[in-house]
């Protein structure tokens, strides 16, 4: 089949390469001139694991194709998926300006039927916008339809979670649309569950903030812990081996970000509330999250008395491992509040630093080479982002080059018992009665 990608970041790129490499023929579209030209320059410009070999086989088979015209996007495929930003506003509701935005210059476009796909998340209800709005600028007469097709990919290990999905879900209400979906979805062997677009829409924003629930409810047993004297990591995994619950997302540590969970949590509260049912339980799982990182600091704090022009280390700037995306990373906020007390950052991220430079806090940080350089003559070293590479770190040369073995190790990555055999006083989050603590 011939498809349609507008919007080629993070979702849009990896979506276009893996239904590439199924067997479809795919036009990206984008609106940033650079990013189009980077592709066409047979570059990636974004990292994440396995989607430059899939850019690079399926531009060469002539299966993936790139370019700035959404007009000539709209003429090639018969399915138009639609993967645009869908960012928060200061009250916490969703920026829909580039789907509507999309949705008129498609319309504009339009001669013949096409299938409209909304792959950003969007809040319950958008899809009946968007048809209004391709309707309204639309020829008279032209055939359309507009399905939810919401995206479950994870940075760092999209490639194989769109070849390989846990399920699909389409929301249409037009059993045209629905067929056409189930042909894209062929050569993908995963469970499809067909729903209204309401349905689907809601899906995505209930998923995701289930999960942020999820790490929010351990961060929070993360504070009794420290309290009472519990091991949070023998909590999460007594809970997590009841197979109803799961350990999955039982991560104690210094709460959610990235570019999705923040946004779509205060999304939901915000489209529940517009709607007149109100998600208080989501309203505590962002406190939850913000005190976790709170705590965090003071725990900082306390042990360093004053962090003004102390050298503190930073591991980690992604918002997770194996990705570059700094998007919302706590690691960043983190970072941000030791620079406003007047530390000296050192920092080192194996594939962030690139997006890192990009943000004005940039300048006030010193980025290195390796994670040990970051630690050199620091007084505290912070894990930030759970980088497996940091885990393996040789602490006999990490204790050479700080220069007061302190270790806050924000994501429980490294072994206390090792730390502290090495002369490291360690804090991690919710293991209250380890040896060594702060
Ligand atoms: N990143 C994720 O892990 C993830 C996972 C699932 C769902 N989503 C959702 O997918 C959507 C896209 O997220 P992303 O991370 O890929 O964002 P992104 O910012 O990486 O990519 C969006 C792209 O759309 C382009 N764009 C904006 N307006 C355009 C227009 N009018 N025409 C053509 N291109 C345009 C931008 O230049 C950008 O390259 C969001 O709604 C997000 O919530 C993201």
């Amino acid at each position: 089949m011939k498809l349609t990608i507008i919007g080629s970041g993070y979702v849009g790129l990896t979506t276009g390469a893996c239904f590439a490499e199924a067997g479809h023929h795919v036009m990206c579209v984008d609106n940033d001139p650079r990013k189009i030209q980077t592709l066409l320059d047979g570059n990636i410009p974004i990292y994440e694991p396995g989607l430059a070999t899939l850019v690079k086989k399926n531009v060469v088979s002539k299966r993936l194709q790139f370019t700035t015209s959404t007009e000539d996007g709209v003429n090639y495929g018969e399915v138009i998926f639609i993967a645009v930003p869908t960012p928060p506003q200061p009250d916490g509701s969703v920026d829909l300006s580039y789907i509507e935005k999309v949705a008129r210059e498609i319309a504009v476009c339009l001669d013949s039927y096409r299938v409209i796909v909304d792959k950003s998340t969007v809040p319950v209800k958008t899809g009946e916008r968007v048809s209004q709005t391709i309707r309204r600028y639309a020829k008279a007469g032209v055939e359309f339809d507009v399905v939810s097709n919401p995206e479950f990919l994870r940075e760092g290990s999209a490639v194989d979670d769109l070849m390989h999905p846990d399920r699909i879900v389409i929301g249409g209400n037009s059993d045209r649309a629905l067929a056409v979906m189930q042909k894209v979805y062929e050569p993908f062997v995963a469970p499809v569950l067909v729903t209204d677009i309401n349905s689907a829409e809601l899906i995505k924003h209930a998923a995701n903030s289930f999960l942020a629930l999820k790490i929010s409810y351990i961060n929070a047993l993360s504070e009794i812990c420290e309290i009472s004297g519990a091991d949070v990591e023998k909590v999460a995994e007594g809970i997590g081996m009841d197979k109803r619950i799961g350990r999955s997302f039982l991560n104690a540590g210094l709460g959610y970000g990235g570019s999705c969970f923040p946004k779509d949590i205060s999304a939901f509260i915000a489209i529940a509330e517009q709607l007149g049912a109100p998600l208080n339980l989501l309203k505590e799982v962002e406190k939850i999250n913000a005190h976790q990182l709170n705590r965090f600091l003071q725990g900082i704090r306390e042990a360093l008395w004053v962090l003004k022009d102390k050298k503190l280390a930073v591991w980690g700037i992604s918002f997770k491992p194996n990705t570059d995306d700094v998007r919302s990373s706590v690691a960043v906020n983190l970072i941000e509040a030791l620079v406003a007390e007047g530390a000296k950052v050192t920092a080192f991220d194996p594939k962030g630093m690139e997006k890192f430079k990009e943000l004005p806090l940039a300048g006030k940080v010193t980025l290195t080479e390796s994670a040990l350089e970051a630690a050199r003559d620091a007084e505290a070293l912070i894990v930030a982002t759970e980088w497996p590479e940091f885990a393996t770190v040789d602490l006999a040369e990490l204790r050479d080059v700080m220069r007061t073995p302190l270790i806050f190790d924000g994501r429980n990555l490294l072994d206390p018992e090792a730390a502290a055999s090495h002369g490291f006083q360690y804090r991690g989050i919710g293991r209250g009665t380890l040896p060594g603590l702060v």
